[in-house]
């Protein structure tokens, strides 16, 4: 009898027992600045518990939702909504005492106002934040900190007694997906808003147009996304003359742009669109061949690499087409950075085409041996482009390219050959967003045994453990005040061989949980050895959320 009572408490152990109680782990990803816990001493939590919070607050009011939510989802225990209960045993406060103290002119930087600090003893829990931001980075750590527990009833979750303070690194902490080689739906972008949050992500950069597909709709332009977002047919692999033969398309209206806007808004990521310009410019070419030097036709692009059907930099007509389309971009996006591309425009057409040659003229651009001609009409456009937004507030981020033809001071680089473009830009003056295609380009293999993985694009070069080593102020290229200028880090997810959800998340993940140490924690606390012991509770997380990954780690 005794042994058959033992035997049932084992197995009843083994499937995820809930008569005991199980403990949180305070050891996430990414890794929190301070932590100290007594492992001696824990509270309880449990079902019927409730939350207090500043019930006029919305975003209070919204994160204490998602909190009780999360621990629901974890553990299956169900908190009370109580906001007016000052004895609630989970608090979430807004405001720290010791701003009061702050000297008068005394700032805090976009990091500090992101801060929270928990504490954890006899009282319950306690979530104290400057901003509503900062309530929803602790509920984020909260939740990787809970077990999961399969079997949901009468669960009690020991919660180690623990002080934690936290706040991110770098100011900037983006991912790119680009949806101009293939399309994802509204729902696929959601959840990846999702997966990027539980990270600390706060920059979805969104790549909208290509020369395989325009996906941004732009009213005043109605065909411009209709057609301009179909390819009649798709190379089948890399680029060797095989075509699937169906045509392949679809487009974000304005009303899904804002539907995104909100949710990563709800979820503190601002979404910066990108619109690639004056090369990646196929699809729009498509539509509007007089845009282009040699008039066309041009249909959109069905395979890979780089086209040399750029916007002709010498008709007036493409400023014009620009400012509608960036203008109707403005409306529809708040953020303060508009994403310009820049990147990858030959300009053999431009060198051949006689408007592009006049406007070369007329602006009396002349080679100076390290700029041609040519590469400075790309910087007029930039500055052109740089002085609409400007009147509508925005500032322009482009890729590294655009320091080749010259750059006006209030431009972001984001520096994706490698790091030399940011090390360059930094030491001009110009803010950095570091996204070099060595370190954080995803779309690479993530596994030396790439015959085993989905396509991908390349070699192996990002496997974690490179993304992870990567340390982004270049401190031996850089001086303090020119490392200032580093406003952080990206991992950049291009889509040529990413079809499906499945693979856009198997990609992602769990390489964007190694990024994601690089972009909230401070160098000395970053041990990949230690990472890896911390991953397999995040990857349940991942099966929580009902996302693929790549189960191996190198
Ligand atoms: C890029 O990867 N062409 C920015
Ligand atoms: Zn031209």
């Amino acid at each position: 009898m005794k042994k058959l009572f033992l035997l049932t408490f084992i197995i009843a152990c083994i499937a995820g027992n809930t008569a005991l109680a199980q403990r949180a782990d305070y050891n996430i990803i990414p890794l929190p600045k301070q932590v100290d816990t007594d492992t001696t001493q824990y509270f309880t939590l449990q079902s019927g518990m409730g939350i207090a919070y500043d019930a006029s607050n919305e975003e209070a009011v919204r994160n204490a939702k998602f909190f009780s939510e999360w621990v629901e989802q974890s553990t299956g225990i169900k908190l009370a909504l109580t906001p007016n209960d000052k004895k609630a045993s989970i608090r979430m406060s807004l405001g720290f005492a010791s701003d009061k103290k702050l000297r008068e002119g005394e700032t805090l930087t976009e990091q500090q106002q992101e801060a929270y600090k928990i504490n954890i003893d006899d009282n319950g829990i306690l979530i104290e934040a400057r901003n509503p931001v900062g309530l929803f980075r602790a509920a984020q750590t909260l939740r990787k900190a809970m077990p999961i527990v399969k079997n949901t009833k009468d669960v009690k979750v020991e919660m180690p007694y623990a002080k934690i303070q936290d706040e991110p690194r770098f100011v900037y902490r983006g991912t790119l997906l680009d949806c101009g080689r293939h399309f994802f739906t509204v729902d696929v972008i959601k959840q990846m808003l999702d997966v990027m949050a539980l990270h600390g992500c706060n920059q979805f950069h969104w790549h909208l147009t290509e020369d395989q597909g325009w996906r941004f709709e732009v009213k005043a332009l109605p065909n411009l996304a209709l057609h301009g977002s179909v390819r009649q047919e798709t190379t089948v692999g890399p680029n060797v003359g095989i075509y699937d033969g169906i045509p392949y398309g679809g487009y974000y209206t304005q009303e899904q742009c804002r539907d995104v806007v909100r949710y990563a808004a709800e979820r503190y990521i601002n979404v910066v669109p990108e619109i690639d310009l004056p090369g990646h410019m196929q699809s729009a070419l498509h539509v509007y061949p007089h845009l282009g030097c040699t008039g066309g036709p041009y249909p959109v692009r069905t395979y890979w690499g780089v086209s040399r059907e750029v916007l002709c930099g010498g008709n007036p007509e493409t400023m014009t087409f620009l400012k509608t389309v960036l203008g109707e971009l403005c409306d529809v996006f708040p953020s303060k950075i508009i994403h310009i591309g820049g990147d990858e425009c030959p300009k053999d057409r431009w060198k051949a085409c006689p408007k592009c040659q006049a406007k070369i003229k007329e602006l009396g651009l002349v080679s100076d041996g390290k700029r041609t001609a040519e590469n400075q009409l790309q910087s007029y456009i930039n500055k052109e482009v740089e002085a609409f937004l400007a009147e509508r507030g925005r500032d322009i981020i482009g890729w590294d390219e655009i320091l080749e033809g010259g750059l006006s001071g209030k431009s972001i680089i984001m520096s994706w050959r490698g790091t030399k473009g940011g090390i360059e830009a930094a030491k001009q003056g110009h803010r950095v967003i570091m996204s070099p295609n060595v370190y954080s380009y995803i779309d690479h293999p993530q596994l030396k045994d790439v015959a085993k993985q989905p396509r991908t694009t390349g070699s192996y070069i990002v496997s974690a453990s490179k993304m992870y080593s990567f340390e982004p102020l270049m401190k031996e290229e850089l001086n303090d005040e020119q490392q200032d200028y580093i406003l952080g880090v990206q991992a950049n997810l291009w889509t040529e061989h990413v079809a499906y959800p499945e693979h856009l998340f198997y990609q992602l993940l769990p390489r964007l949980g190694a990024m994601s140490e690089v972009q909230w924690c401070n160098p000395e606390q970053k041990d990949f050895e230690y990472f890896k012991a911390r991953l397999p509770h995040l990857k349940k997380i991942y099966d929580l959320m009902g996302v693929k990954y790549c189960t191996g780690i190198e």
